[in-house]
Parts: C-alpha cells; sequence; structure tokens
C-alpha cells in the first residue's frame, strides 16, 4: 500500500505524520515513512540546495532538482518497500510538483505532469490524504512557528495558487484522493485521516482490541 500525504506549507502535516506514526505502530501493518525532497543520501543534499542553500534557482532548475530527489527515492526505496510487502508513507510526493511548481511557479501542469510520469513511472500512491486549510491561516501558522526555508517565506498569492492547483488535482484524480478539513483541531485532523484509512486496514485493528 502506497500512500501520500499533502498539504500546503502550515497545513500541519508533520504533526499528524507523527501521530499516525504511532497508530500505523499499533497496527500489524509494517511501513516506513519518506519524505520529499529528501529520504535518500543524495535527495537529502539535494534538499539541502532546494530550501536551505543561499542560490538563486530558476523555477526550471528547482522543478528538475525535485523531480530528481523523486526519481531516486522511488528507486532506492519505495520501490524496493512496495516489493517487500511494507505500506510506504509519502511525507508529500508528486502532487506537490504540479501544485507548487506547476501552478505555484506557473510552470505548467502538463510538463509537470509529464516529468512526474519519467520520475515515477507506475509507482503512483494508492491513495492520496489532502490536508486543507487556507492560505493565509497557513501563513499565519508558519509565522507563529517561525517556519522560514525559502519556498516558506512565499506570499499569500503564491500559496493561494498552490491550494488552487491541489483543488484542480483533486476535481480530476477523484478516487485517490481523500480532503481532510485541517482547519479543526489537531485531534479531529487525525481522527479524520484514521478514519480514512481504517477501510485500507480493516481487518488489522489495534492491539489489544
Ligand atoms: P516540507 O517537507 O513539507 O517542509 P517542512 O519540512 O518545512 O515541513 O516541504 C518542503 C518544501 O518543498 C515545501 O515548501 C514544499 C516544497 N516542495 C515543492 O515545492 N515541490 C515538490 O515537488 C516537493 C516535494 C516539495
Amino acid at each position: 500500500m502506497f500512500i501520500s500525504i499533502e498539504g500546503i506549507d502550515g497545513c500541519g502535516k508533520t504533526t499528524q505524520i507523527k501521530l499516525l506514526a504511532e497508530y500505523m505502530s499499533q497496527l500489524d501493518v509494517e511501513f516506513t515513512i519518506v519524505r520529499e525532497p529528501g529520504g535518500t543520501k543524495a535527495g537529502e543534499e539535494i534538499r539541502d540546495i532546494l530550501l536551505h542553500k543561499e542560490y538563486h534557482l530558476y523555477s526550471e532548475s528547482e522543478l528538475l532538482l525535485f523531480m530528481a530527489a523523486r526519481a531516486q527515492i522511488v528507486r532506492e526505496v519505495i520501490r524496493p518497500e512496495l516489493e517487500k510487502g511494507k505500506t510506504v508513507i509519502a511525507d508529500r510526493f508528486m502532487d506537490s510538483s504540479v501544485a507548487y511548481q506547476g501552478v505555484g511557479r506557473r510552470l505548467g501542469r502538463e510538463i509537470v505532469q509529464a516529468m512526474n510520469s519519467f520520475a515515477v513511472g507506475e509507482t503512483v500512491p494508492d491513495i492520496t490524504l489532502y490536508i486543507d486549510v487556507p492560505a493565509d491561516v497557513a501563513i499565519s501558522r508558519m509565522r507563529k512557528e517561525r517556519k522560514n526555508d525559502k519556498i516558506e517565506m512565499e506570499s499569500l498569492d503564491f500559496f493561494e495558487r498552490v491550494r488552487k492547483g491541489y483543488e484542480k488535482l483533486i476535481c480530476e484524480n477523484r478516487k485517490r484522493f481523500v480532503v481532510i478539513d485541517g482547519k479543526q483541531s489537531e485531534e479531529r485532523v487525525q481522527a479524520d485521516i484514521r478514519k480514512s484509512l481504517s477501510v485500507l486496514f480493516d481487518e488489522k485493528k489495534p492491539n489489544g482490541r
């Protein structure tokens, strides 16, 4: 089972993935969590270039670097884990590039989708949980937490475009996406996440139940 988790910066993804990992370890399911960009040695270096180095990157270069990290993690980690029968949970995957680079940076959805197919081949998530928050809510959360990597410093306008990009993806992939209301309390968001995954793991109840 391949699960990806998506949302704009500040949607609460990191906390929710931590809570989800606690839940998954109570189930009789072997799982691995990977994060994009990163998750491999080469990928973590690419992450550093993308998010923390002082270089001025053109949007096209940015897109190619995200794709390089993705091509690497798919072959080095995701496919081998899935082949072993493990569940893989990806903290961001191909939809991030469509929303951020395709729509946010205005490079165009089609080109990004074509590059995604090249990078991932058949390795597409079975289910994608999208944690939805309005861009202004996301930005005020980021400012509060003092999150300030290169992309997190973008404007409200940028995050509004990214969110629109996700909305388009959801319309086109209704079967794969589950939308979770990220404005709720952390507990409610987590409960919704568990509920949407429980269908997939229905035969594996938490220990002692
Ligand atoms: P993330 O890991 O969610 O940030 P953090 O560790 O700070 O919570 O994501 C890193 C950033 O990279 C985020 O701003 C979104 C961006 N991103 C893209 O622009 N395109 C992509 O294809 C991916 C995977 C991430």
